[in-house]
C-alpha cells in the first residue's frame, strides 16, 4: 500500500508526507513577466496593476509530516484554496514542486492524477458538496463506487464511517433533511470512506453556527486520534487554527509568513502582521503546563521513613513535598503538618500522611484549565505524564504571573515605542 519512495529514503524523510517547494501559482496571461527581479520584489497589488496577473501563491515552501494536523490560516483572498487546489492538482501550478511521499505530483500524467485524487487524497468543502438526490449512504459510498468497490462491500464500509461520525440511523435520508453540522459530518464520512492518506479540508466549519462549529472541531480532534490521517485544514479563524493545528502556516497575499506550533505563533509571532492576528488570542488558551512547570528542589520516595522525610523538610524549609514511587509514579503530596501527625502517631509509612484530593494536570493542560485547580488548592499542582509519572510542579503564583506577564509584554512594547519617540 505504501509508496516505494516512502521506504527508500532515510527514516526522517520517510515521515514526510507533503513537501511544497518554491511553489508559484499565477493567474493571467504571460505570467513569466511576474518572475522578473522587479516584479518578484513587488507586492501582489503592484504586480496586478502592472501586469494584470494575480499572484495567488508566491514562492511557498513548507513540509507536512505524516500524521500531522497542519493548519493553513489566512484572511480571505490570501491564497489558501488555491494552495489546496494545487496540492490536488485541480489546477496547474506555475512553478515549483509538490512532492507527496517523495513523488513530484506536478509531473504526474492523467492516470496518476486520477489515482492520486481517488485513493491518496480526499477533500471536504465548506459548502459540503453532497449529491442532493442521493441519500446519506450513497453519498458516503460514492468515492468507493468510483474506485470500483463492489456494492455490498462499499455499503459495509460506508455504514462503518457513518457510524464513526455519529450519523447512524440517518443512512436513508437526503442531505437537505439534515442540519448543516450533520451535512458536514456526511462530507467528512465520505472523505474518510476511501481511507485516504491525506485529508484536505477547506474551511469545513465556516458555514456553521459557533456552537455546532465548536462541537465539530472537538469531534474532528477525536476522529483524528482514531484515524491518524495527514490533515491539511484551511481556516480564516485563528481560534480554530490554535485549537486544531499541531502546526499552523499563516498566509498573507499568497505567501507563508510564519509556520509554527500554536504556542510559537502566540508567543513569538513572526512579524507585525501575525502579532496583530494573535493579539486577541488569550494566552490562557495556548500556554501549557510544561511552559511554567518547575523541577522541585526535593522529592520524597516511598521507601523513605517518616524521620528521614522530616530531615528533608527541615533542610529545605518547605511546607509540602511530593511523594513518588520507585518508578517515579506520583503517589501524592506530604505536608509538614501531616508528617508531624504521622510521627506523633508512630506511623511508619509516608503513604499514611498523604494530602487527600490532590489535583493533577498533564504537560499539555492549558493555563485556562489550571485556574480552577489553582484556586482549589494552596499547594503546588503536580504535572504527570500518561503513566502517572511525576514530571514537575506548578506554583499557583506561576499561573497568575504568566497571565500578567503576557499582558505586560504587550504594554511594555507600547511604552517602549513611545519612549523611542521622545
Ligand atoms: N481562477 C482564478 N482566476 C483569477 N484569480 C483567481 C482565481 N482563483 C483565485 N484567484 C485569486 O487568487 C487569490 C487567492 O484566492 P483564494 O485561493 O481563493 O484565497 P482564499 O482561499 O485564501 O480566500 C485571490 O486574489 C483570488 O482573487
Ligand atoms: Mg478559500
Amino acid at each position: 500500500m505504501e509508496n516505494t519512495a516512502l521506504t527508500k529514503g532515510s527514516s526522517q524523510r520517510s515521515q514526510m508526507c507533503i513537501q511544497v517547494e518554491d511553489l508559484w501559482k499565477i493567474f493571467g496571461e504571460n505570467v513569466e513577466r511576474c518572475f522578473s527581479p522587479e516584479m518578484r520584489a513587488s507586492s501582489k497589488a503592484t504586480i496586478l496593476e502592472k501586469t494584470g496577473c494575480v499572484v495567488a501563491i508566491k514562492e511557498i515552501s513548507f513540509e507536512v509530516q505524516k500524521g500531522e494536523f497542519f493548519v493553513i490560516m489566512g484572511l480571505s483572498g490570501s491564497g489558501k484554496s488555491t494552495l489546496i487546489r494545487c496540492i490536488l492538482r485541480l489546477i496547474k501550478t506555475t512553478a515549483g514542486r509538490i512532492l507527496i511521499n517523495g513523488d513530484d505530483i506536478c509531473s504526474y500524467n492523467d492516470q496518476q492524477l486520477t489515482h492520486l485524487r481517488r485513493n491518496t487524497t480526499a477533500m471536504v468543502f465548506q459548502q459540503f458538496g453532497l449529491f442532493p438526490h442521493r441519500n446519506v449512504l450513497d453519498n458516503v459510498a460514492y468515492g468507493l463506487k468510483v474506485q470500483g468497490v463492489a456494492e455490498e462491500e462499499r455499503y459495509i464500509k460506508a455504514r462503518e464511517v457513518i457510524d464513526k461520525v455519529g450519523l447512524k440511523g440517518w443512512e436513508n435520508y437526503l442531505p437537505s433533511t439534515l442540519s448543516g453540522g450533520m451535512q458536514q459530518r456526511v462530507g467528512i464520512a465520505r472523505a474518510l470512506a476511501i481511507e485516504p492518506e491525506i485529508l484536505l479540508l477547506d474551511e469545513p466549519f465556516s458555514g456553521l453556527d459557533p456552537l455546532i462549529r465548536r462541537q465539530m472541531q472537538d469531534e474532528l480532534i477525536g476522529l483524528q486520534e482514531e484515524v491518524q490521517k495527514t490533515i491539511l485544514f484551511v481556516t480564516h479563524d485563528l481560534d480554530e487554527a490554535l485549537k486544531l493545528g499541531s502546526r499552523i502556516a499563516i498566509m498573507r497575499d499568497g505567501e507563508i509568513i510564519q509556520v509554527g506550533t500554536p504556542e510559537e505563533v502566540i508567543t513569538t509571532p513572526g512579524n507585525a502582521y501575525v502579532r496583530e492576528f494573535v493579539q486577541d488570542a488569550s494566552p490562557a488558551k495556548v500556554v501549557t503546563a510544561k511552559n511554567i512547570m518547575e523541577q522541585p528542589k526535593v522529592l520524597l520516595y516511598e521507601w523513605q521513613g517518616p524521620k528521614a522525610a522530616m530531615h528533608t523538610f527541615r533542610t529545605t524549609m518547605t511546607n509540602s513535598i511530593f511523594l513518588v514511587s520507585h518508578t517515579g509514579i506520583l503517589l501524592g503530596l506530604i505536608t509538614l503538618e501531616r508528617l508531624v501527625k504521622l510521627i506523633r502517631n508512630r506511623g511508619n509509612s509516608l503513604k499514611e500522611a498523604l494530602e487527600p484530593d490532590l489535583p493533577t494536570c498533564t504537560a499539555d493542560t492549558v493555563i485556562e484549565e489550571l485556574f480552577p485547580l489553582a484556586v482549589s488548592t494552596m499547594h503546588p499542582i503536580p504535572v504527570v505524564d500518561e503513566a502517572g509519572r511525576f514530571m514537575g510542579e506548578i506554583y499557583n503564583s506561576s499561573i497568575m504571573i504568566s497571565m500578567i506577564q503576557e499582558k505586560e509584554t504587550g504594554e511594555t512594547e507600547e511604552s517602549d515605542k513611545e519612549e523611542s519617540h521622545v
